[in-house]
């Protein structure tokens, strides 16, 4: 059996997805069943509630499981909570886990990287660690972030408002990321490896405007702010000062060109996965960047 955890989530949500597509058995853990109804119709998809830092709610989750790809929020205790995780399928048998993790791991441990690659790095650690046997898969920004949402995107202003300058991004679609998960879960081979994704193109955040006004003929500036302007900008959209602290630290490092400005598609290669495009993925999800549909 294969687990999947942080099932009601944008990345693992779109995974579970991709197991109803192919038409594949998967469970899909989740805290709480009343968040699950977009998951919970696909007649290949099994449910199991838990919680993945309360080992004792794991039972029926982790019962004959074999591999699980983890996932869990980056906001939430991620290291807590999946070391947690990590020790509870140990002690239920499972014998592979791969650890749904971000680009810019795996480079070292660098005091000034993004809080959460640093905890990304110390999970990837603590499962090499365990004696199960482990994958990395780590993804760059998901084009998903670019969907109308505070403090980016907003269609009131039409706007694209981020502290990036003219400097360049490459992000994935989650969509691909979901193939190769479903790969890497389904093949032989991949144990002690770690597989880093991109989307094909780096990009500037202009381009990237331009690419969703041609998507969706309206016209969307890109506006570039300071990086304290995004500060306040997270909070006022809700955003804890942690939180914000932490965003202004990723921005500060992306806008420094860091790894997920260099396109890599190594992986799309290795799993035979086209990778899309940001015009793609702009034309496709047109009318949730239009706010006429909510994303799947
Ligand atoms: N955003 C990006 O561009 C990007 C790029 C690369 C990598 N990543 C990494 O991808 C991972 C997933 O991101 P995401 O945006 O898909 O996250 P998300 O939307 O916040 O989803 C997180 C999922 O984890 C579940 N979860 C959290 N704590 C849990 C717990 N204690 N027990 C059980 N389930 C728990 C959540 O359940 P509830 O629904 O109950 O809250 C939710 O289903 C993160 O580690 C992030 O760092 C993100």
């Amino acid at each position: 059996m294969i687990l999947v955890t942080g099932a009601t989530g944008v990345s693992g949500s779109l995974i579970i997805r991709e197991f109803a597509r192919q038409n594949a058995q998967v469970r899909a853990l989740v805290r709480s069943r009343a968040k699950a109804r977009a998951i919970e119709t696909f007649p290949t998809v099994e449910i199991v509630e838990g919680n993945m830092l309360r080992p004792e709610t794991l039972g029926a989750a982790l019962d004959n499981v074999d591999r699980v790809l983890m996932i869990s929020s980056a906001a939430e205790r991620m290291l807590e909570t999946q070391s947690t995780f990590i020790d509870a399928a140990k002690k239920a048998g499972v014998r592979h886990i791969i650890k749904f993790s971000g680009k810019g791991s795996g480079i070292g441990y660098n005091t000034k990287l993004f809080r959460t690659v640093r905890l990304h790095e110390e999970i990837e650690r603590y499962l090499e660690g365990s004696g199960l046997a482990w994958t990395h898969l780590r993804p760059s920004q998901f084009m998903q972030f670019y969907f109308p949402g505070a403090p980016a995107m907003n269609l009131t202003t039409n706007t694209l408002s981020l502290p990036m300058e003219n400097a360049r991004l490459s992000p994935v679609a989650i969509e691909d990321v979901a193939k190769v998960a479903f790969a890497l879960l389904h093949s032989e081979g991949h144990e002690g490896k770690s597989y880093d994704m991109t989307g094909p193109e780096a990009l500037t955040m202009a381009e990237i405007a331009e690419q969703i006004s041609q998507a969706t003929g309206r016209t969307i500036e890109y506006v570039n702010i300071t990086l304290e302007e995004y500060r306040r900008a997270l909070l006022a959209a809700g955003a804890p000062p942690e939180r914000a602290d932490a965003f202004v630290e990723l921005w500060s490092d992306r806008r420094g060109g860091n790894s997920e400005s260099r396109v890599d598609l190594g992986t799309h290669e290795i799993f035979g996965v086209h990778p899309t495009t940001f015009a793609e993925f702009a034309r496709w999800n047109a009318a949730v960047f239009c706010g006429e549909s909510m994303p799947s």
